[in-house]
């Protein structure tokens, strides 16, 4: 039923916008939609960034699988470690070079891909950006995430949560916040999200941030490497936390929520609430076992399913469903999107939260 209904929204404002925001163009509008469809077994690019998550390394698989099975032929490539933003431009314009219809991108540098896009643009190509906003340019045609804002928000409120939970005498807590790379254009909303729910308290004396580093860029961890994120919890530690203890880290995802554990355990301190994102095996084992205290679920099948229902549909020539037209702005325009929704896992809920996939049974593995 929701479907249906944010079906019909969004056609509308498809039709709105089509009609109404784009007076200076004369070709067929803002939308990627391809009246005529194409074959069948045509090429489909996707392009992803590095491996630093497991959910990178599933969508992989999972694409290559559910493409094929589609009929399609799946290009999927990763950004080598390597020299990383070159060569995903460049396997960017070898998909448009051998002919891809639709090119999906998990952009290694949300920033950096303009000219690629606008190639693939010119030679007839959709652009779908997926998870990743790809910004700074008009040829992204369509946004697939799951609400990375709302991930935030439920970081910021789960960290609030687990405080009151862990020390329920306390009214003041002393918490440290990470953010992660600068060049993913998430790592910003994931902040800005949880910042909207911590900031307040930040600002009535609720929280407090001991170090001080409460700016974005104070407290970005670069390439979202866990090396980067622990050397910093390092320092902050060792500088701040000598005769004081430690409550809570909000920490964007779960290889840099394991990473800020270890260094807490390091430091012979005492283990915070530390938030986290992806549900990686290992960080609901943590959770499981009292540690690290909550996650965020994203279930990547279903992302990657939507990314290939899109496909299909513009295969056939129809106009994809997108449930959002105000909220992804990438700088120059705001990109249709399909957003899928983020879930709190804690301890209480995992059970549940992940009856319908083998989380689960892995955690014994
Ligand atoms: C994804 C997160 C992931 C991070 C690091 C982000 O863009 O949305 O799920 O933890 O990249 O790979």
């Amino acid at each position: 039923m929701r479907k249906i209904a944010l079906a019909t929204v969004a056609v509308a404002a498809t039709a709105a916008l089509a009609l109404g925001g784009c007076s200076s163009r004369t070709d067929e509008g803002t939308s990627g939609g391809t009246e005529e469809g194409f074959a069948a077994d045509s090429s489909i690019g996707v392009a992803l960034p590095d491996k630093t998550s497991e959910n990178w390394v599933l969508a992989g698989d999972l694409f290559t699988e559910g493409l094929e099975e589609a009929g399609f032929k799946a290009d999927v490539q990763y950004a080598p470690a390597n020299n990383t933003v070159p060569e995903q431009q460049n396997q960017i314009s070898s998909m448009v070079t051998n002919g891809a219809k639709v090119i999906i991108i998990g952009a290694k540098d949300s920033a950096q891909l303009s000219a690629q896009v606008e190639q693939a643009k010119q030679s007839g190509a959709v652009v779908i950006a997926y998870d990743r906003l790809i910004t700074n340019t008009e040829a992204v045609d369509y946004y697939l995430a799951f609400d990375n804002f709302k991930v935030g928000q439920l970081q910021g409120q789960a960290l609030l949560d687990g405080l009151a939970e862990k020390y329920p005498d306390a009214d003041t807590y002393n918490i440290e916040l990470f953010a992660g790379s600068p060049d993913d254009n998430n790592a910003k909303v994931f902040f800005d999200g949880a910042m909207e729910v911590l900031q307040p308290k930040i600002d009535d004396g609720t929280l407090n941030v001991v170090s001080g580093q409460t700016g974005f860029e104070q407290v970005v961890t670069q390439g979202w490497l866990a090396q980067n994120a622990q050397s910093r919890m390092d320092t902050v530690l060792a500088g701040n936390y000598t005769g004081t203890e430690l409550h809570g880290v909000l920490s964007p995802n779960d290889t840099l929520a394991r990473a800020i554990i270890e260094s807490t355990r390091a430091a012979g301190k005492p283990l915070p609430v530390v938030t986290g994102q992806d549900s990686e095996v290992e960080s609901v084992k943590s959770i499981v076992a009292g540690e690290q205290y909550m996650t965020i679920y994203k279930d990547t099948r279903a992302l990657v399913q939507a990314a290939i229902d899109m496909v299909k549909t513009l295969q056939a020539g129809d106009e994809p469903e997108v449930n959002d037209t105000e909220t992804y702005d990438n700088g120059v325009k705001v990109v249709p999107s399909f957003l899928l929704d983020p879930v709190v896992v804690t301890k209480e809920n995992a059970a549940d939260a992940y009856a319908d996939n083998d989380t689960l049974s892995a955690l014994t593995k």
